[in-house]
This record gives C-alpha cells, sequence and structure tokens, in this order.
C-alpha cells in the first residue's frame, strides 16, 4: 500500500467515491472541517452506532438510553467548567497572519525530533539485520538519547506552561526553539492566548431580549443533568449506568485531518454512576469491556493500544485513551474517564438541586463518582474505513481495491447480479432481493460485465455477491461469491436466506463479545 500520507488520501477520494463522505456544502467551496455523510456513509455510521447502542444498552441491564437536547441551560457549562477552561491556545503569526495552536506547533517540532530518531533505528536496524535490538540502541546510542532527552524536557515545559496557565512560557518556548510559521516562515508572533472551542448561539429573535447558548461541546452534561429523572424513573440501582448517542460541536483551530477532528461531530458516551472509593474497579472494568468492543470488529489488535494520562484534567483521578494506528499515526478514539464527583456536584451547586442516590445497602445518600467511556462516532467510521481499504494483487496482472469493513458493518450486505437483463434473469435477481431485504441491506446491479460489477462492490465494500445465471431458471441455484477470499460457489436460492444472513449477523459479533 502507498506511502502513510499517499494512502489517507487515497482513503478520502475512495469515501467520496464510493458515496461515503462528502465535504458540507462542497458546491460553495466546503465549509472547513464540517463534513456530509453519503448513502453508503449513513449505513455504516448506522450501523456502528446500532453496535455500540446494543453492546451497551440491551445487554446490560443496568444501562439505559437517554436523547438530551444539544441546547441546555447555560449555566450548564459554568458548572461544567467548559465556560472557563475549555480553551486552546493561540498564537498568531504576524507577517502570515495565520493562527496556531501555540501546544500543536510545540509538538510538531518535537514529532521531528522524533523524526530523526526513527531515522537512526532505520539506519541502524539495516546495518545490524536481524541482530538489531531497538531497545537497547535507543537507550544507549549517544545521538539518539540525546534527541529523547531534549524531547522530554520540551514536553514537560511545555505541559508545565499549559497547565499553570504560563502563556508567556508558551510563548518563550516557541521563540527558544526556533519555531518559524509554515507559511511565512516567519518567528514574528503575537502573544499566546487562550480560545474557547465552544460555538455561541441565541435563544430568542429580539438582541435585547436574547440569551446567550451554547451548542454542546460534549453530550456528558445531557446525562449529568438528567441522573436523577433517570435514576427515579427507571428505579434504577448503583451502580448503573446511562448512555447517549449525539452530536457534539467544538471551533476546532486546527481541523486538517479529515474526519477526525471535525467542528460538528457524534460522541457515543456512557456514564456509570458507582459508589465512591469502587471507582478504580469499574475504571479497569470498563477500560477492559471497552477494548472487547473494538476487538470483535477485528481491525487488528497491532493498530490499538492504551493510552494511560499522566497529566489529570482536573476533574479525573485516572484516565486512559484508546488510541487507533489512524493512516497519520496512533491517534485518540476513545476516552475512558473516572470523573470522580465532580460533575454532580457542580450541578448540585450551580442549580440548587440534590443529585444523590439513596443506597439502602450502605443506608445513606451520597453523590455517585462516574467512570465515562466516550468514543467519537465520526473517528470510529475513519478507523474502520482506513483499516478496511486495501489494494490487493489478484492474479499475475491484475489488482483490485476491496474495502474489507466488517461484513456486520458494511453498508451493503449483498449485491444481486442477474448475468443478463433479460431472459427473465432480473426477475429471478428481484425475488432475492425481495427475500431478503427486510433482514439486511441489498442492492441490485446489472450494469457491466459481471467481472466489473464483482470489482465495484468490492470497493464499496460489499461481504456478498449472488449472481443469478441460466442455470439458475432451471435448477433455482445461484453463484455466492465471498468478497475477502473471493471464492464462488454454487448456493440453492432456498438457502440464500440462512447462509447470508448468518454470515452479515450482527448478533453474531455480540455474542462474541458477551464470549471473548
Ligand atoms: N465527555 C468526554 C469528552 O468529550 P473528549 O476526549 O473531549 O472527552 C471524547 O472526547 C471523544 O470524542 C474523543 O475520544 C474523540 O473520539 C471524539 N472527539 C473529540 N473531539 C472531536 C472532534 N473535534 N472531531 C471528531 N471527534 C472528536
Amino acid at each position: 500500500m502507498a506511502k502513510k500520507q499517499d494512502f489517507f488520501k487515497q482513503v478520502i477520494g475512495h469515501a467520496k467515491e464510493y458515496g461515503y463522505i462528502f465535504s458540507s456544502s462542497e458546491i460553495y467551496d466546503g465549509l472547513s472541517a464540517v463534513y456530509d455523510y453519503g448513502h453508503n456513509g449513513v449505513e455504516l455510521k448506522n450501523n456502528i452506532k446500532t453496535y455500540w447502542w446494543k453492546s451497551m444498552v440491551q445487554l446490560h441491564r443496568e444501562i439505559v438510553g437517554l436523547d438530551a437536547a444539544i441546547l441546555m441551560h447555560p449555566k450548564t457549562w459554568k458548572a461544567s467548567g467548559h465556560v472557563d477552561a475549555f480553551n486552546d491556545p493561540l498564537i498568531d503569526n504576524k507577517d502570515s497572519k495565520k493562527r496556531y495552536r501555540a501546544d500543536v506547533l510545540v509538538e510538531d517540532h518535537v514529532e521531528k525530533i522524533d523524526q530523526k530518531v526513527q531515522k537512526e533505528i532505520k539506519k541502524a536496524r539495516k546495518r545490524f539485520g536481524d541482530d538489531f535490538d531497538e531497545d537497547q540502541f535507543v537507550s544507549t546510542h549517544p545521538r539518539v538519547v540525546k534527541y529523547k532527552e531534549q524531547m522530554k524536557e520540551i514536553i514537560d515545559r511545555m505541559t508545565d506552561a499549559l497547565e499553570n496557565n504560563q502563556l508567556a512560557d508558551l510563548k518563550q518556548l516557541i521563540e527558544q526553539l526556533g519555531i518559524a510559521c509554515p507559511v511565512s516562515g516567519s518567528k514574528n508572533w503575537t502573544d499566546v492566548r487562550q480560545f474557547n472551542l465552544m460555538f455561541g448561539t441565541k435563544l430568542g429573535a429580539s438582541s435585547d431580549t436574547a440569551s446567550d447558548l451554547y451548542l454542546r461541546p460534549e453530550t456528558a452534561q445531557g446525562i449529568f443533568v438528567n441522573f436523577s429523572n433517570v435514576q427515579k424513573t427507571g428505579r434504577m440501582k448503583i451502580p448503573f449506568g446511562i448512555a447517549q448517542i449525539g452530536k457534539a460541536f467544538r471551533n476546532e483551530i486546527v481541523a486538517r485531518q479529515f474526519i477526525f477532528r471535525q467542528r460538528e461531530f457524534e460522541q457515543m458516551e456512557m456514564q456509570y454512576f458507582v459508589r465512591p472509593g469502587d471507582e478504580m474497579k469499574w475504571f479497569d472494568h470498563w477500560k477492559a469491556q471497552r477494548k472487547k468492543w473494538h476487538d470483535v470488529m477485528g481491525l487488528g489488535n497491532e493498530n490499538y493500544r492504551f493510552h494511560d494520562h499522566d497529566q489529570l484534567a482536573h476533574y479525573a483521578n485516572a484516565a486512559t485513551d484508546i488510541e487507533f494506528d489512524f493512516p497519520f499515526g496512533f491517534k485518540e478514539l476513545e476516552g475512558i474517564h473516572s470523573r470522580t464527583d465532580f460533575d454532580l456536584k457542580a450541578h448540585e451547586e450551580y442549580s440548587g438541586k440534590k443529585l444523590q442516590f439513596y443506597d439502602p445497602e450502605l443506608e445513606k445518600s451520597y453523590v455517585p463518582y462516574v467512570i465515562e467511556t466516550s468514543i467519537g462516532l465520526d473517528r470510529m467510521f475513519l478507523a474502520v474505513l482506513s483499516a478496511a481499504l486495501k489494494e490487493e494483487q489478484v492474479d499475475e496482472k491484475n489488482t483490485r481495491t476491496v474495502l474489507k469493513i466488517p461484513a456486520f458493518l458494511a453498508p451493503v450486505k449483498v449485491a444481486v447480479l442477474p448475468l443478463l437483463k433479460k431472459d427473465g434473469l432480473p426477475e429471478l435477481a428481484n425475488e432475492i432481493i425481495k427475500e431478503l431485504q427486510w433482514e439486511t441491506q441489498v442492492t441490485y446491479d446489472d450494469k457491466d460485465a459481471v467481472g466489473r460489477r464483482y470489482r465495484r462492490q468490492d470497493a464499496v465494500g460489499t461481504p456478498y455477491c449472488i449472481t443469478v445465471d441460466h442455470q439458475s431458471l432451471e435448477d433455482r441455484t445461484v453463484t455466492l461469491r465471498d468478497r475477502d477470499s473471493m471464492e464462488q460457489k454454487r448456493v440453492a436460492m432456498s438457502e440464500l436466506r440462512s447462509v447470508v444472513l448468518d454470515k452479515v449477523s450482527m448478533i453474531r459479533a455480540l455474542k462474541e463479545l458477551e464470549q471473548v
């Protein structure tokens, strides 16, 4: 497959060509970091949502659902800390007038040093061949050790400046490192300022009486403010969870990685309310559970890693990211956070309402602690798409582009292809569609030679093709072709339903989840 950068371009191009993702309002040249999902995109997105929802809500008696509004009372965001602390540190280059995230400029600089380290490793690996011991090399080679020390020192200084809101120190670091504007090449920087990431809007028509609102930057707060409603109406007992899928909005400054970092995106979040003191047990539990959920999709264990946070947000006492190897490297896909009782307590304080649970076993009321699992739906989509896209050699002369999307998530599960557009073959194909369409997504294709149709379905990611030919008219058998192995076998039409549905079934994946 192509180099990483080229591969990423290929993923973006493929997503557009096969109806997965378009730039928002493209006919007006698009809107930066905002995307629309086409026919195949929306099906894949819905399948990922269903897989998450069923595994979280349907398979957990103690987890219930919620669909809170995007607009919330403005005090919500004061209580949650978003008004005061949901900021990015920004810096402008005075010559190019371009604006950057100061921490990203520093991280990019560190990345360049890391590239030098990787180059040294590559050279050494070539020199030493099979005897090469990377760990030993990295810990003893003087140049590499120096680079590593430099990287650590820079990251420590940046973290310190960010945590203590020492923006002048951050600017000084950028100047000392000699970081230049990628556009103008100049080092003529403004001071660093904090920029709030929430999108503001107005409630009401008249400008005098309208009040300021925000588009929610996370779905979690809708769950916290509804804690008592859900607990009481569902008669929930601790431990219990509330799950939600919905849109979130962030005015991201650095938004250049396709659907990875968008201004409007979807989150799938679950808040699990536990007894104070039990939170670490449940943190470990959900860390393992969520990894299983990813494993069942089969995107490759080597593409995942955990990144435990050393530096914690003000509300957390433990946090880890599940990172995925995207086409631009390992990045956060999902966060698992132990949020203590910070949010419920803050909402108690700002609303004056009690958000507590009476625990009959302990015979007392308390504000529960919270373990949160939070995954970006769009990031999961990108993980599936980029892990699935393959360029394969079919025979000596031919290659094929295939999207090996896990069958139970594929937007179209079966394509029915009449060999010819006559002789009653389309009618028989439609008969098959009529039988399968109730339970799965089926498509029909009668254009071009059948080989080309197979290639087209491979590129869309359709796991199975059913070809109807003249023999089908005689003995009511069809050819069933498997996307991944390209194997073809003759199957009786009467067996199609059970054979195909079993292969593409989400139930199978969910059962596997229970067993892993
Ligand atoms: N309630 C916790 C929370 O919102 P977060 O780490 O800020 O935590 C959770 O976001 C997840 O939402 C991330 O792991 C990521 O998958 C997704 N996410 C965050 N910002 C995003 C963006 N700008 N575009 C797409 N997905 C995003």
